[in-house]
């Protein structure tokens, strides 16, 4: 258990909006196909602006939304599955837009768990090194290794960053983060392969692949699990939670998983309507927009959960 407080919020989407029906411009497909098969109607995607452009915005969000400057931020983690580039790290990139002089920053790459896996680490460092404020960040640009020919999955993705500032507090917080080899290779997205000695790398097909109902299939068991692990090791269940604000894959995937826990569909806080499925962007957008919406404030105790790539599956429970 890490002892921290989130005091910001923020999230940022490209102007750029694609609804169901201008993919029928580039493949085989129908606004209900995608409506009833995701509960997707529309995403957002980047034009110019890569995936540090979109975090530093949400980051700036967040921090006006603390009251805090960048001379108050100790280090930055930021989650993402698309950086600008190998090296530097986003977070580096993400430190110089914010005019951040001195701070931690690197990358952590978990999938759709990432900002999970983010924020345990962010808390984790902050508590070991005796320092005060991280913005965490999930930020992706998706559409960058997007395949436009595959209807299976290109009208799945959207582009997107969600951030908060987070401060070291006596607060507890409950942090459930868990990883398992993919196999059977159901999620991924090459980058370069080996040529042989003195001959460098290869660009390899760096286009996601899914094997959908696979990961469908695991996904349940995984927020399953996440729920079930975070309520035991906080020795809370399920009625002590006012809000849980699960990765957006698909609505279908929730409706299983209140089927299996006996809840209202009104218990998850879901968006996947509005910017589809934005990887590890996704959790740290519907939570920033919760908060601004004022669906969740000051004294509730909310449930991130993601699952995605790796295989990776977590969640943690938060006391606002
Ligand atoms: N439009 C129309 N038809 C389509 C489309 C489309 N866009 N895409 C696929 N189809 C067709 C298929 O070709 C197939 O046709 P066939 O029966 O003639 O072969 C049919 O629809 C059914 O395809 P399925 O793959 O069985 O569809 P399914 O109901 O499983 O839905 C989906 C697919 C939405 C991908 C679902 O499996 C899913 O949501 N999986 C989980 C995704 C997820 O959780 N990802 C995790 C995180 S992502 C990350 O970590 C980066």
């Amino acid at each position: 258990m890490n002892d921290m407080k989130i005091i910001g919020f923020g999230h940022y989407v490209p102007k750029t909006i694609k609804y169901n029906d201008d993919f029928k411009t580039i493949v085989e497909t129908s606004d209900e196909w995608i409506k009833s098969r995701t509960g997707i109607s529309k995403r957002h995607l980047t034009d110019d602006e890569n995936t540090s452009d979109i975090a530093s915005k949400a980051a700036l969000m967040a921090m006006e939304d603390a009251g805090v400057s960048a001379d108050d931020i100790d280090l930055v983690v930021c989650a993402t599955i698309t950086p600008d580039s190998f090296t530097p790290s986003t977070a580096s990139k993400i430190l110089k837009l914010l005019g951040i002089k001195r701070a931690m920053a690197f990358d952590i790459s978990a999938a759709c768990s990432g900002f999970i896996y983010a924020m345990n680490t962010a808390s984790a460092i902050l508590t070991a090194n005796n320092l005060r404020r991280a913005i965490v960040i999930g930020a992706e640009t998706l559409s960058k290794i997007v395949d436009y020919t595959d209807r299976s999955t290109c009208v799945l993705f959207g582009d997107g960053a969600g951030a908060v500032v987070i401060e070291a507090t006596e607060n507890k917080s409950v942090f459930y983060c868990m990883s398992k080899t993919d196999e059977e290779n159901i999620l991924y997205a090459n980058a370069l392969k080996p040529q042989g000695v003195f001959k460098g790398g290869l660009i390899d097909d760096y286009h996601l692949k899914m094997n959908g109902q696979k990961v469908f299939k695991f996904a349940i068991e995984a927020v399953n699990d996440a729920i079930n692990s975070a309520l035991n090791t906080a020795g809370l269940t399920i009625n002590d939670i006012d809000l849980i604000i699960p990765h957006q894959a698909n609505e279908r995937i929730i409706a299983a998983v209140c089927r299996h826990w006996n809840l209202d569909f009104n218990r998850f806080y879901l968006n996947i309507s509005e910017y589809g499925n934005t990887s590890a962007a996704s959790i740290a957008i519907a939570l920033s927009e919760a908060h601004h919406k004022k669906v969740i404030g000051k004294g509730n105790r909310v449930m991130l959960v993601g699952f995605g790539a790796g295989l990776t599956w977590a969640s943690m429970i938060i006391e606002l």
